[in-house]
């Protein structure tokens, strides 16, 4: 990978970029967008990103046509949403499949009531524990090979609160200024998981895991691999530097690329009910779960399908 020193934007494009949102409506051109869904019905949430799918057993083996629809409304909306259905851990587990292989996550802590599935990564709030999943960011961009998608299911809620909010960041993408874009494509980023699952780890685990886990370097701009879209593709969780600029050059843009996932132009916002399955695709979302509702229980376990490496 080559290093490259780049000089910083002009002052007037990131005074303009930083004092305004979007300035352009949400562009969501491409060529299969807007085809009719006909094997289950589809509501968006929002004009982008989001959508909830009625008329899909989730438990149920999907039949060659609803899987292609279904992976097509992934590729358009980004997240779906299933209302009610209430799956066991194998029938999670294997509606995953359909997309993939499955990951086993790391860093989990392994818990003596564990669900059997391996793949299965149980996030359990509660008076001990605090929601630490709000901040913006997507699964495991530490990872050389990220995950394509993650399936979230509800298994306890608190009485309200706990929404998962979700950003497009393709959207977000289309929305900078060109000279913005100009600036950023082909640059790229470094990834890790020390600051974050390895604040809290005693040393000795952290050097165990490091040779398998090194630090990564993603494109700050990903092109997405079904859609051939351009995708903005840092985040504040994961993302520690770019590569080939200073310090302080890298902290302030990153600063700027981290805004464009907190305006609500690029989002959806989803209130969980029991039963409910939230499938995003990881390429193209940034995602963030509110912890507003501390001290009471949330539980959701998570399934995430092995992506391929960023280009
Ligand atoms: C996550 O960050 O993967 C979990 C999101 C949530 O608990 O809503």
């Amino acid at each position: 990978m080559t290093t490259v020193e780049r000089p910083a934007p002009s002052s007037s494009v990131r005074l303009i970029d930083t004092i305004a949102g979007p300035r352009v409506a949400n562009r969501t051109s491409s060529d299969w967008q807007h085809l009719p869904y006909t094997r289950f019905d589809l509501e968006p949430m929002a004009p982008t990103i989001g959508a909830v799918v009625a008329g899909v057993s989730m438990a149920d083996e999907l039949d060659r046509e609803t899987f292609a629809e279904l992976n097509r409304a992934l590729l358009e909306w980004k997240v779906l949403f299933f209302r009610k259905q209430n799956l066991t851990h194998p029938q999670h587990a294997a509606f995953a499949r359909n997309w993939g292989e499955l990951e086993s996550h790391p860093f989990a802590r392994v818990r003596s009531d564990q669900p059997d599935e391996p793949e299965v990564l149980r996030l359990e709030k509660g008076p001990d524990v605090v929601g630490r999943e709000n901040l913006w960011h997507s699964d495991v961009t530490w990872r050389l090979c990220p995950s394509l998608g993650s399936i979230l299911r509800a298994i306890e809620l608190p009485a309200v609160g706990g929404d998962t909010l979700f950003c497009d960041m393709s959207a977000a993408y289309d929305c900078l200024s060109d000279e913005v874009k100009q600036y950023v494509d082909g640059m790229f980023a470094v990834h890790d998981w020390i600051t974050t699952f390895g604040r809290g780890m005693d040393p000795a685990t952290r050097d165990r895991l490091r040779p398998d886990f090194p630090a990564v370097e993603h494109p700050v701009v990903r092109t997405h691999p079904e859609t051939g879209r351009k995708m903005l593709y840092v985040n504040i969780a994961f993302t520690q530097h770019i590569v080939g600029l200073s310090q302080a050059d890298s902290d302030e843009l990153l600063a700027y690329l981290y805004r464009q996932a907190s305006f609500p132009e690029y989002q959806c916002r989803f209130k969980w009910a029991s039963g409910d399955v939230a499938f995003w695709d990881n390429r193209s979302t940034q995602h963030y779960a509110s912890s507003d509702y501390f001290p009471q229980r949330r539980v959701m376990d998570r399934i995430t399908i092995v992506g391929d490496r960023p280009y």
